[in-house]
């Protein structure tokens, strides 16, 4: 089928697209209308986590599909209590609640938080409220995570904002203790902030907040919609640091590429009453039976080390291109990455990468001075070096 723009006008215009219809996709490459193929380093925004169309996933919707697609959330199905029991076998949390999207779970953790800051109100039996979380964070596009998230003129967007969001520095704990007050119940972050330049909490800072908000009795909420899921070497990036949070989200690479997302608590946190928390898809079997064959291929002996050698290895080659055309450097962990090009060439080395002939090459830049590299987890050695001969080649034609 052959679409024309004014088709494609009929999609409510949101964002700048490239005029690319993609058809395909298969591991690492997608391919657009022309035929076209091009080696595929956003995989849906860091959600493909094994890749485009995977066998594993393609079973898993096909065998669900034929049994049960959705019996209401207001009944048990077996894929999702699978998944909640896999999840929490392999993390500090005791109970979980799915959700569609990265946004709808931290909203679910906001309102938690909030739940449970009733329950243990200030010294003055006032609900304790405020959640205080970190200037460049992201947390998602609903009107309360849009107001949690730290993104330069996101306070004024959709104004006015929803209230008791006070923004701390990330790495620095005296600016997470200047913010304290008696209404504060919850620090929320991202143990590795991607949309604001793939950059990691340090261990030193994950452990500070972990006592910290013990101390005051303060809930640490990690959102690991982008880190979670293997992404940077450990199932899920708080492990880096040896804490235990109160409560996490996840999205993203939980579905492999499905909407399906989870917030998940420890039992004395997990308060909700009856008909406080729920939605028409939370938890469906054909999304959650997706989620329990992707976990089950990370939880696979040896996936996990090859995550950490891939990423070792896009951080070697990333070292020795920032060397050679005097970048600075790199940073990141597992294989969520970022080249720090140290100019503002981020754009054109994405549009330029784009158009190269006769494949192209799908990068993302989500600070003009960064390239970001979130491949999915099973990518090849091969499909690494591919790319940076390809970065390469875009450099000498652009002229940097
Ligand atoms: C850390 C983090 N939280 C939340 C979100 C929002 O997730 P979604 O787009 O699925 O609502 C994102 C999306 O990029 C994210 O990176």
């Amino acid at each position: 089928m052959q679409y024309s723009q004014s088709d494609a006008n009929k999609l409510m215009y949101v964002t700048n697209r490239p005029e690319l219809v993609f058809t395909e996709g298969h591991g690492m490459w997608l391919t657009d209308h022309n035929g076209k193929r091009y080696l595929d380093y956003l995989q849906g925004w860091a959600v493909n986590t094994l890749g485009h169309a995977p066998q594993c996933i393609a079973d898993a919707l096909a065998a669900q599909s034929k049994k049960l697609i959705n019996p209401s959330p207001a009944f048990y199905n077996e894929p999702s209590i699978e998944l909640a029991k896999l999840l929490t076998a392999n993390s500090v949390f005791d109970r979980v609640f799915f959700a569609n999207s990265g946004g709808e779970a931290n909203e679910g953790a906001i309102k938690l938080a909030r739940k449970w800051g009733k329950k243990n109100p200030a010294a003055d039996g006032s609900a304790r409220f405020e959640i205080i979380t970190f200037k460049h964070s992201f947390h998602g596009r609903t009107l309360a995570t849009m107001s949690a998230s730290g993104k330069d003129g996101w306070d004024t967007m959709f104004a006015p904002q929803v209230p008791g969001f006070p923004k701390a520095v990330l790495n620095d704990l005296e600016s997470v203790k200047a913010l304290i007050g008696e209404h504060t119940v919850a620090v929320m972050l991202e143990p590795v902030q991607g949309e604001g330049g793939v950059i990691p909490a340090s261990k030193e800072f994950m452990q500070g907040l972990r006592s910290l908000t013990k101390e005051k009795n303060l809930l640490l909420i990690v959102d690991e919609v982008q880190s979670g899921m293997g992404r940077t070497g450990q199932l899920f990036a708080y492990q880096h640091s040896g804490i235990e949070p109160d409560i996490m989200t996840l999205a993203k690479g939980i579905g492999g590429g499905v909407p399906l997302a989870a917030l998940l608590a420890r039992e004395e946190i997990a308060c909700f009453e009856a008909g406080e928390q729920g939605g028409t898809y939370n938890g469906n079997p054909l999304m959650t039976a997706v989620g329990v064959a992707v976990i089950k291929e990370l939880l696979k002996p040896g996936f996990m080390e090859s995550v950490r050698e891939r990423g070792q290895y896009l951080r070697q080659r990333s070292l020795e291109i920032s060397e050679k055309y005097g970048f600075e450097g790199e940073r990141g962990e597992g294989l969520l990455r970022a080249l720090q090009l140290g100019r503002d060439i981020g754009p054109q080395i994405v549009e330029a990468a784009r158009n190269l002939e006769p494949v192209g090459l799908l990068l993302n830049s989500p600070r003009p001075n960064l390239l970001r590299f979130m491949p999915a987890l099973n990518v090849t050695k091969e499909e690494i070096d591919q790319m940076f001969s390809m970065l390469e080649e875009v450099l000498a034609k652009i002229g940097k």
